[in-house]
């Protein structure tokens, strides 16, 4: 899935106009690749180490067991390209980069200067805050962050989205709703009926998440968290650089949107800091941050999944000072995880490379 998005996002960008690619497959080599503009080739091997190493730079979209599988057996066999993509495998690795370069530019052209050659884009969660408040990391305002997130099924993958929408059918085949005139509590009780039936359609999830939301996310590590809730400390800290460790945590959530994560931040700023200037430092961040002002018309338009899937905006809004005290900031953001939470930053890594961006 995010392969087709990146594929769709370069071919919109003209990118391959920068470069001849190779297209690889792990299941259909042989098979007639993407035709991007060049006209189409088979498919190559991606099991086939001696032909991957004659690229220059690889990008894989396959997911953790594939790198886990290929990146060691590649480097030993002596290959020096670049290597990028989107799993965790790499991420935490003392020679790999966490690539989001509108927050961290600086690093990975410091790192492409000093010679690494693994560019590793970050967990969706992580990319999609910092892309958000990353501005305020920057002033050295932050002293912690707790978000409560709001995950969309596609970062649970393809097979989880179809069943959210197989799920959101089955509630949406109730027919008491149909009945203007029927008790709510009997509609109320055939939902919660279709739930629970055996039939309802919950082997990828394995509980109900339309109608309903799943607290968990990814396996337990330590203490209690989830690995989602772990990477929120340390992938923030190694993106940003920063050398004593900026606490991070919160609870992550999985709830019914379909491709665009949100989250609820409460950031402890270092001192009480006047909202005007955070607001301009927000709205300053990137070009891609849509300050949204704190009020429900816009809020409604513009601060959801509904309205941002399916591009790069990063709405930030509900910000505002709360009543736990003067330094506590509240901030509401959302994004696409499948854009900047996971293609983009692959696709702008290339062109880096390349000296195109
Ligand atoms: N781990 C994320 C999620 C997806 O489950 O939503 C991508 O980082």
């Amino acid at each position: 899935m995010v392969g087709s998005v990146l594929l769709e996002r370069m071919k919109a960008e003209n990118d391959f106009a920068s470069f001849d690619p190779v297209f690889f497959s792990t299941s259909q080599a042989g098979q007639d690749g993407p035709d991007v503009g060049k006209g189409k080739a088979p498919l190559r091997d991606a099991n086939d180490i001696a032909a991957l190493a004659e690229m220059d730079m690889i990008v894989s979209c396959q997911g953790g067991d594939y790198t886990t599988a290929v990146h060691s057996p590649l480097r030993s066999s002596g290959w020096s390209g670049l290597w990028i993509d989107a799993a965790s495998t790499l991420r935490m690795a003392q020679d790999a980069v966490i690539i989001l370069d509108p927050v961290n530019r600086k690093n990975i052209d410091q790192a492409l200067a000093a010679g690494t050659k693994d560019f590793i884009g970050g967990n969706c969660t992580v990319s999609l805050m910092l892309m958000a408040i990353g501005s305020l990391f920057d002033k050295g305002w932050v002293e912690w962050v707790n978000a409560s997130t709001y995950q969309a099924a596609s970062g649970a993958g393809a097979r989880n989205m179809r069943e959210l929408v197989l799920q959101m059918r089955a509630l949406g085949a109730c027919k008491t709703a149909d009945d203007p005139r029927a008790a709510i509590l009997d509609l109320d009780r055939e939902v919660q009926g279709v739930m629970q039936a055996d039939q309802f359609p919950q082997d990828e999830f394995g509980a109900a998440l339309a109608g309903s939301l799943i607290p968990w996310i990814d396996k337990l590590v330590e203490e209690g968290q989830t690995r989602e809730e772990w990477k929120g400390m340390v992938e923030t800290n190694k993106i940003l650089g920063l050398h004593s460790s900026i606490p991070v945590d919160g609870t992550c959530v999985r709830i019914g949107a379909m491709r665009s994560h949100s989250q609820a931040l409460t950031i402890k700023l270092k001192r009480d800091i006047p909202l005007d200037e955070i607001e301009a430092t927000l709205r300053a961040g990137n070009e891609w941050v849509d300050f949204v002002a704190n009020n429900k018309a816009d809020t409604l338009q513009r601060l959801s999944p509904a309205a941002c899937s399916g591009t790069l905006t990063i709405p930030v809004g509900r910000v505002r000072k709360m009543k736990l005290g003067p330094e506590y900031l509240s901030v509401y953001t959302v994004g696409d995880q499948l854009l900047w939470g996971a293609a983009e930053p692959l696709r702008r890594m290339v062109l880096i490379a390349l000296n195109k961006l």
